[in-house]
């Protein structure tokens, strides 16, 4: 999501700026900017991609004494990842300049509104409202606080906000509602920021905004003032308990267990301003530019490596059933050397957590002179593939640490939820009941998480077994493969996925009292097959896991070793299943001694083929 960095005094801010928009990185964004304000003219620099690379600008321009200044890092929901959209965002004059986090719902009607009166706009998004409204305020007399104030009583949804103004280049001026901002109190320097992250290096003193709440941050003084009852507020600074490595990790032991936790917020951050189940809409910013040409496409051909291609592969089942496109899914190390047609109504996805997978490049690489539309699914922000696709979704799942992926999946399959719904232009009858549904999924996955003691239980009962065979039907299928790859990656042990309805034709032949088999049966329409599947596995004496879902009574008959999920619509099932199955891996790792988050021999990004 975005974020949001400011600082006031000081020899030079610009440095500050860059070192906080990099520390907001993990939370996800397509775009950054800044604007400080030297000697009461303004500079302001944006770039689509990595801060990385607004640094580089900012090293090109002479920003170096500016005293004051603010930053922003977008992840885009109003307009796609350009420059023009990218934050901070002005007035036509160029004297005042504003970072935005949240949604201004009635951004519309302000716009219309400032139009008739003369106002030129010139990004899509919802932000680049306010300061024109704010220049509208300054028009009729107002100081710039008052300005401010009147633009915010303007203002319905979300926000935080942080401004600045050539004519009073020593303040900076910021509000909230319902989404966080903080300032933090230094000496001979004051700071602002959406996340504590971005200026912890600094102090440890901070004031936490609270809802309606604007404050006036100079040099050496912090001015809060409640908009609503319209009355000063006495600032109470608190100290900040916050180590930085401490921060990413929490109290969790590894990196992996902590990502796997972070499945609630991963689908949370996967789809806000996204998916709109109040307003029925699923808008990606990011697909925006091809909206024409996704209109023709009749054939989709997804590629990746690894976690990726099994979340293509419940992609597959997902788009197929709600867009009606075919859809293809192949390992990018097979596709690069396949020789199969094209056409130009094809679209071809590469999903990558890293967005620098070798094989997943040159599987792009290689249908470039087939006209056909180039799509990534890509978490890391300015990667290779998100530079060399036409145009893409990104996951905003932040920073995946661990080898082994499990919150990237988690985004994969959210974002490829949306695309299906995208594609579907609302005629798909799950169209409504998965927008209301993926609402849902974060409160879900808490539930399972609470099961994790549970399914660590599970774990250390069934850790002296060397083989697994993971199963399931539709949807539970990839979810199968997944499962497996992760006990491969995480334990080492052999383990493989299989269709549940492939047992009789060769698997079934392994089974005996020493080959359990993880068997995924959550509510379907095929849950009786596959059942059916679990009973000739018990007859073969085969140890049995069960995952299913809430209130199946039948799996008891076959065995008392079972995960319940919460009910939910089948297609976001693999959204709490492979959690399940994540937990499961990571326990059995951990019992066995094994390193969780370097398994020996494999790689976080795999830039060699
Ligand atoms: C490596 C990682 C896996 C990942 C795969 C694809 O094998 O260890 O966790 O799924 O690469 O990586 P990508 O970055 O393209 O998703």
């Amino acid at each position: 999501m975005c974020g949001i960095v400011g600082v006031v005094g000081g020899k030079s801010v610009t440095s500050l700026l860059i070192d906080g928009l990099k520390s907001l990185e993990y939370r996800g964004y397509d775009s950054a900017g800044i604007a400080v304000i030297n000697n009461s003219e303004a500079i302001n620099i944006k770039q689509v991609g990595q801060v990385e690379l607004l640094e580089r600008k900012t090293n090109e321009s002479s920003l170096s004494v500016a005293k004051i200044g603010i930053g922003h890092t977008r992840w885009a929901t109003h307009g796609e990842p350009t420059i023009t959209n990218a934050h901070p965002h002005s007035n036509a004059d160029g004297t005042v300049f504003v970072v935005h986090n949240g949604i201004i719902e009635n951004y519309k009607e302000i716009r219309r509104i400032l139009e008739k009166d003369g106002y030129t706009f010139i990004s899509q998004t919802d932000t680049e409202v306010i300061p024109h409204l704010i220049d509208y305020y300054l028009k009729s007399n107002s100081d710039f606080k008052d300005a401010f104030i009147k633009a915010l009583n303007d203002l319905s949804g979300s926000y935080a906000i942080a401004a600045i103004y050539t004519k009073t280049p020593d303040s900076i001026y910021v509000a909230r509602l319902s989404s966080p901002l903080l300032i933090g109190v230094g000496k001979d320097q004051n700071y602002v920021a959406s996340d504590a992250s971005a200026i912890i290096n600094h102090t440890q003193k901070v004031i936490y905004l609270k809802d309606y709440e604007m404050a006036t941050v100079t040099t050496k003084k912090v001015q809060v003032h409640n908009f609503k009852r319209k009355a000063d507020v006495k600032p109470e600074p608190e100290s900040l308990d916050f180590d930085l490595e401490k921060a990413r990790l929490g109290d969790f032991p590894h990196y992996l267990l902590k990502e796997i936790f972070d499945a609630p917020e991963t689908i949370k951050l996967a789809s806000a301003g996204r998916i709109r189940p109040k307003s029925n809409i699923v808008k990606l910013a990011g697909l925006e530019s091809v909206q024409e040409q996704l209109k023709y496409i009749d054939r989709i051909v997804i590629v990746a490596c690894g976690t990726s291609y099994y979340a293509g592969l419940v992609g597959e089942y997902l788009i197929e059933e709600i867009a009606g496109i075919p859809v293809e899914v192949q390992v990018a190390s097979e596709f690069k050397y396949r020789n199969e047609p094209f056409s130009k109504n094809t679209a071809l996805i590469a999903i990558s957590q890293s967005g620098e997978t070798a094989d997943t490049i040159a599987a792009i690489n290689k249908v470039q002179d087939y006209g056909v539309l180039k799509l990534g699914v890509v978490n890391v922000v300015g990667s290779t593939i998100s530079r060399i696709t036409d145009a893409g979704v990104y996951c905003h799942a932040g920073p995946e640490l661990s080898v082994a992926s499990t919150k990237a999946f988690i985004a994969q399959v959210t974002v490829l939820l949306e695309i299906a719904l995208s594609l579907s232009d609302g005629k798909s009858k799950l169209y409504k009941p998965l927008i209301n549904e993926l609402a849902e999924i974060p409160t879900k996955l808490i539930s399972i998480l609470n099961q994790s003691d549970k399914i660590e239980s599970l774990a250390k009962k069934y850790s002296k077994y060397r083989d697994f065979l993971y199963i399931g039907r539709g949807y539970a299928y990839p979810c199968a493969l997944e499962g497996a790859l992760k006990l491969k990656e995480l334990t080492y042990i052999h383990a493989e996925g299989y269709p549940a309805g492939e047992m009789k034709h060769g698997p079934l032949a392994m089974i005996d009292s020493n080959f359990p088999s993880f068997v995924i049966a959550t509510g379907s329409s095929l849950t009786e097959k596959t059942l059916s599947n679990v009973s000739e596995i018990k007859a073969r004496g085969g140890p049995i896991i069960a995952v299913v879902s809430e209130g199946n009574k039948s799996i008891k008959n076959y065995t008392g070793d079972v995960i319940y999920i919460p009910k939910t619509l089948e297609q976001t099932q693999p959204l709490l299943v492979g959690t399940v199955l994540h937990l499961f891996a990571y326990h059995m790792a951990v019992i066995l001694g094994k390193n969780v988050d370097r398994p020996r021999n494999l790689a976080k990004s795999v830039t060699v083929e």
